[in-house]
């Protein structure tokens, strides 16, 4: 019997069970993060501007072919996320008979797996055909979580409008009423500020499904399944379910510090590349308290910005996309665990469009690993064990 370990010098291996930081392996065209600056670009635009001056779709367009789309190419690009958001039969019985009980990111995750059983090209994985599946999936997926949350509250599914923007028919299909200018456009901003995010975890799920030649609905599912996790996109309802605990009477500074001194989390704090304000949570901190200030939910942006306060004097540490943005889907009247489901419906145009840089320039991803056990083990029989 002999241990691997005594002759390994660990020092020569500083970034592993780090979880990758600092470790650069891919190039892209799709986003660029400065974590210092705090800045963000999707294929160079940076984010502020984008938010306040474009559509989803555009972003959606810019991201897939690293240009904006002119005016021809942008109505033609909408005519087709229409035409394309009604759900397959098999799947809107899916969405009918689901538990109810079911959380909605698990129910997205099994409705993209099954969009894929009546996509004529589901395994084609040529870049024309992986494009025109990520046109599909992105017009499709609103449809599957409107869908889902009005079944489990007994309602009709609603067939989608067809008319307008994404946000406009995804507001419509969930409310069942048709949204009034303002709150599309809120949606709308929600949308383009999670559409990418450079090698974020789903991102990189998706990348190494795409990277043994599997399908996009498969790369699509595995990323979904990744972002459902708390210290990813899982974190903005986990934020709003923090808030709802609080009351009037509670003493921000004494619960933050009690949850730091126990050593848990504040959720939507924190990132792995920006070590200041990250860019996307300036600009939904205004909209929220613009937002919570319509509804008379001033209090919600009250408690958030005394928590803000706290941790940075606490700990130094700023909040990300999904602290305010929390506050932002709670006053629009959304249930919090749907939060993670608009995340992915946004998503699902970075997570497409790096599908298609990985396919244009694709090598198997296979890490190593670093054994640490034992080897040359006596093998006893059951028996005798
Ligand atoms: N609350 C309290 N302490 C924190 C937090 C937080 N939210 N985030 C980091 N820290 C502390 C952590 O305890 C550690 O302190 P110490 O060195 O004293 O042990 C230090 O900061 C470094 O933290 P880490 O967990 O090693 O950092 P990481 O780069 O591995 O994790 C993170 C990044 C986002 C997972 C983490 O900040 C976190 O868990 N945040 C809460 C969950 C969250 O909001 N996730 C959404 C991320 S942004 C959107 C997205 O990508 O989906």
């Amino acid at each position: 019997m002999s241990s691997n370990t005594k002759e390994i010098d660990l020092s020569q291996y500083p970034y592993m069970d780090k979880g990758l930081e600092g470790i650069v392996a891919f190039s892209s065209r799709k986003s660029f993060i400065d974590g210092q600056k705090g800045e963000l670009y999707y294929a160079g635009y940076d984010i502020d501007t984008l938010a306040r001056n474009s559509t989803f779709e555009e972003v959606c367009f810019l991201l897939w072919h690293e240009r904006l789309p002119n005016k021809s190419e942008l109505d033609s690009l909408n005519t087709t996320l229409r035409e394309e958001r009604d759900l397959p039969a098999e799947v809107l019985t899916y969405l009918r008979t689901a538990n109810k009980a079911s959380e909605p990111m698990s129910v997205l995750r099994t409705a993209v797996s099954m969009l894929a059983d009546s996509d004529p090209e589901s395994a084609d994985t040529s870049a024309e055909a992986t494009l025109r599946k990520s046109v599909r999936l992105t017009a499709k997926l609103p449809a599957i979580i409107a869908g889902f949350d009005r079944s489990r509250e007994g309602k009709e599914i609603l067939a989608p409008l067809k008319k307008k923007s994404i946000a406009y028919d995804f507001l419509y299909m969930l409310n069942g009423e048709e949204p009034g200018e303002n709150a599309e456009r809120v949606m709308d901003v929600l949308l383009i500020t999670h559409a990418e995010h450079g090698m974020n975890a789903s991102t990189f799920t998706c990348r190494s499904i795409c990277a043994t030649m599997s399908d996009l609905h498969s790369a699509v599912t595995g990323a979904i399944g990744s972002l459902k996790g708390p210290l990813h996109g899982g974190a903005n309802t986990a934020v709003m379910n923090m808030l709802l605990q609080l009351d009037k009477d509670t003493d921000i500074i004494e619960f933050v510090k009690g949850k730091l001194e126990r050593k848990e989390k504040i959720m939507g704090f924190g990132h792995r590349v920006y070590k200041t304000y990250d860019p996307r949570a300036k600009f939904l901190r205004t909209m929220a308290k613009d937002l919570a200030s319509e509804v008379d939910m001033e209090y919600l942006y009250e408690w958030s910005e005394s928590i803000v306060k706290v941790m940075k004097e606490e700990k130094n540490i700023d909040p990300n996309v999904d602290f305010f943005s929390a506050t932002v889907y709670y006053s629009m009247g959304i249930k919090p665990d749907l939060y993670t489901t608009i995340f992915a419906m946004a998503r699902v145009s970075g997570w497409t469009a790096h599908y298609l840089e990985q396919l244009a320039k694709n090598r198997l991803i296979r890490p190593r690993l670093l054994y640490l056990g034992e080897r040359d083990l006596e093998y006893t029989p059951v028996e005798s064990r």
